[in-house]
């Protein structure tokens, strides 16, 4: 029979047959995609696994620290982080095209597992020791939409799929590249993850520069950071957390509009708030958010985030519209 649990010790065991007595190194990046995978991977090949975490500061508020707890916690999985902000930063500076950035980034992930290769080997790495496999949470729609399913159009370029280097060193390992996201969280479920893993909202590898229309820097994603902190808490405090599948909170850096604000004139960024029902990304509906809460965001966001004058939403499906404005 079909049940999580049997997908579960199958995949475990496929891991098992292609890693054999090798090293994998996992890279998390908080969402529930990447910690599936390291679970089922542990199971698999046990402390022969390492997770990394990159900090490539395009995170939301509090995320490095959580994944760093509930993971942890809750696997026990050896894991390193790799502070990469300036280099990512440095290497997506004045670029505004969408695709760049994803190749950019996609590459420079690569580049930190390889950078954290020494140090997961350690002592080994004298001993000619190596790592040879790397685990990737990609799932079925990613494949897809990246262009890699028969007869598909290149959509965009997930981070871990059309965004790899063509010199990749590692051989990838993707148990989960079957699967939906739904079920996905039944195998984490199965694995014994707990809920504040597996009941995550999507957050793209890309992060927060995928969100940013136009090009990255600091001062933009301190803006949009907080933007997207209130409505996340907006949105939890109202109970809504269940109902979407994810909101994502884009801040058009490249247009201004005028505002009044107090007694004087204000020349502001637009915020763009995009709720989203979906089943599993590959279509979705714009989510029916109540007018208060909506209306508690935008006073919120113009009123707590400088350089913010106006909150406008995206009343599209997917299609014509993707989920993510990049
Ligand atoms: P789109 O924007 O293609 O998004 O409608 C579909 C789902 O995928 C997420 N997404 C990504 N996730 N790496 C990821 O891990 C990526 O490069 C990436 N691009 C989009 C998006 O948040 C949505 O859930």
């Amino acid at each position: 029979t079909w049940t999580a649990a049997n997908i579960a010790e199958d995949l475990i065991e496929q891991v098992r047959t292609q890693v054999g007595d090798g090293q994998a190194i996992c890279g998390l990046s908080g969402g529930v995609d990447s910690a599936v995978a390291a679970a089922l991977v542990q199971r698999a090949i046990g402390d022969k696994l390492t997770c990394v975490f990159v900090d490539h500061g395009l995170l939301r508020a509090g995320e490095r620290e959580q994944v760093q707890q509930d993971f942890v916690a809750s696997t026990g999985a050896r894991l390193i982080t790799v502070d990469a902000v300036d280099t990512f930063l440095g290497e997506l500076d004045g670029v505004s095209d969408p695709e760049t950035k994803r190749k950019i980034i996609g590459r420079e992930f690569i580049r930190s597992f390889e950078g954290a290769v020494s140090e997961v080997l350690g002592e080994a790495a004298e001993h000619g020791g190596a790592v040879d496999f790397l685990v990737q949470g990609t799932l079925y729609p990613d494949v897809v939409e990246s262009g890699g399913g028969t007869g598909t159009a290149n959509i965009k370029s997930h981070h871990n799929v059309g965004g790899l280097p063509e010199d990749l060193q590692f051989k990838l390992v993707e148990p989960l590249r079957l699967l939906f996201k739904d079920e996905v969280r039944a195998v984490g479920r199965a694995l014994g993850l707990p809920e504040e893993i597996v009941a995550r909202q999507p957050f793209p590898g890309p992060g927060l520069a995928i969100r940013i229309v136009g090009s990255v820097n600091q001062e933009r994603l301190t803006l949009l950071r907080h933007a997207d902190s209130i409505v996340r808490e907006e949105l939890t405090a109202a109970g809504l957390d269940g109902q979407i599948w994810q909101c994502p909170v884009v801040l058009l850096a490249d247009v201004r509009s005028v505002g009044v604000q107090g007694d004087g004139r204000t020349y502001g960024h637009p915020i763009v708030l995009r709720p989203v029902s979906s089943e599993d990304a590959m279509t979705a509906d714009w989510t029916r958010l109540p007018y208060e809460v909506l209306e508690r965001i935008s006073t919120r966001i113009t009123n707590e985030v400088p350089d913010v004058n106006r909150v406008v939403l995206d009343v599209t499906s997917k299609p014509p519209g993707t989920i993510e404005w990049e």
